[in-house]
């Protein structure tokens, strides 16, 4: 608890272009949870160099990243908004939660597994230990809450795990997190391929609707997306493409899918898609609109930079010093 908030921690990582997904899955979410809770969210640059990363792009993306944080909506006097690698407490209490994670229960995760068999080549023991940082994100600040997209569900299980453990030896020293995911949006798949996620790292551009994508891409790449045969907008596990796409339009409208279907009853797959594209686009174009005018002014977002820094750091150090006392470390002395 913070002022007698519940705590709200999520972060992304500034690496390629954001998608829909990103935005559905979480940032919307962080919308509307953001009144109710005392929140802290990151840009998650420790995570990004566990794939080898140009630096000037990724300082440039990480910036965008944070910037985009507040076109969206999110305001940063009353969120921390902040670079993860300006709070050196995420590195220091992830040492320490290795101590307490089993080589185990790192070997079972999924995303662990698809990245190293996307860079065989860098196979790092960061990409191994990235969900233990995952966990020190969290617990530095207490969260009660985590929204985010089903494919970090595994990370919260492990979050949860490593947290309980901790507690088991040293007593009540981390709030066990509970992840927050959306009524529709948790899952968006590719336009391209809808048995598998839509991707900031897809090859295929098409695949993809990218946050800073215009109206036209918007509309053209849902023309285009992937559907079936049926000829019917009906809400079912066999015509995938179609599902997805109600699941988009049900995020971007507050739709029911059942509504959509009716509301789609009769109709063909193009209205269908114009529609969807549409609803997208409504939500994307102010939001770049808000980006544009807000990247143009560096000393507002250098504020916002420096001072929510310090606030995170706040927090975190907190966290920390308890964690340090309780696993034996000395006193400083002052
Ligand atoms: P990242 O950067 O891959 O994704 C950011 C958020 O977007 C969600 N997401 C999706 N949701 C729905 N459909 C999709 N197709 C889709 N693709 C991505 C993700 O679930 C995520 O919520 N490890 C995290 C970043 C992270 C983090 C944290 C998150 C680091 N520390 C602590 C929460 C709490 C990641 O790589 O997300």
């Amino acid at each position: 608890m913070i002022d007698g908030k519940k705590v709200l921690f999520s972060g992304m990582q500034a690496t390629g272009n954001l998608t829909l997904g990103n935005y559905l899955g979480a940032l919307k979410n962080w919308l509307t949870l953001s009144d109710e809770y005392e929140c802290f969210y990151s840009v998650v640059d420790l995570h990004s160099i566990t794939v080898r990363q140009d630096p000037a792009e990724l300082r440039s993306r990480a910036r965008k990243l944070l910037t985009l944080y507040i076109a969206a909506g999110l305001d940063p006097k009353k969120n921390c908004i902040y670079y993860q690698s300006h709070v050196s407490c995420h590195a220091e209490l992830s040492w320490i939660l290795n101590c307490f994670t089993y080589m185990g229960e790192l070997n079972r995760m999924t995303q662990f597994k698809d990245k190293s068999a996307k860079h065989a080549d860098n196979i790092n023991a960061g990409l191994f230990t990235y969900p233990v940082l995952m966990a020190a994100d969290i617990l530095l600040y207490q969260a009660d809450v985590v929204p985010v997209g089903k494919d970090q569900l595994q990370h919260l299980e492990i979050t949860r795990d490593i947290a309980q453990r901790f507690n088991a030896i040293y007593g009540d020293v981390f709030t066990i997190p509970e992840p927050y995911l959306g009524k529709s949006g948790a899952k968006i798949m590719s336009l391209q391929d809808p048995t598998k996620k839509m991707s900031k790292s897809d090859e295929n551009l098409n695949a993809s609707i990218y946050l800073m994508d215009d109206k036209d891409t918007i509309i053209r790449k849902f023309k285009r997306a992937v559907t079936d045969s049926e000829g019917c907008v009906a809400y079912n596990d066999t015509q995938l493409g179609i599902h997805n796409l109600i699941d988009i339009y049900s995020a971007c409208t507050g739709k029911t899918p059942e509504e959509i279907v009716k509301e789609f009853d009769g109709k063909g797959y193009g209205d269908f898609k114009l529609a969807v594209g549409e609803s997208v686009a409504d939500i994307l174009t102010p939001l770049q609109a808000r980006f544009y005018e807000l990247e143009k002014d560096k000393a507002y977002i250098d504020g916002i930079i420096k001072e929510n820094a310090e606030k995170a750091g706040y927090y975190a150090n907190k966290t920390l010093r308890k964690v340090q006392k309780k696993v034996g470390f000395p006193e400083r002395i002052r």
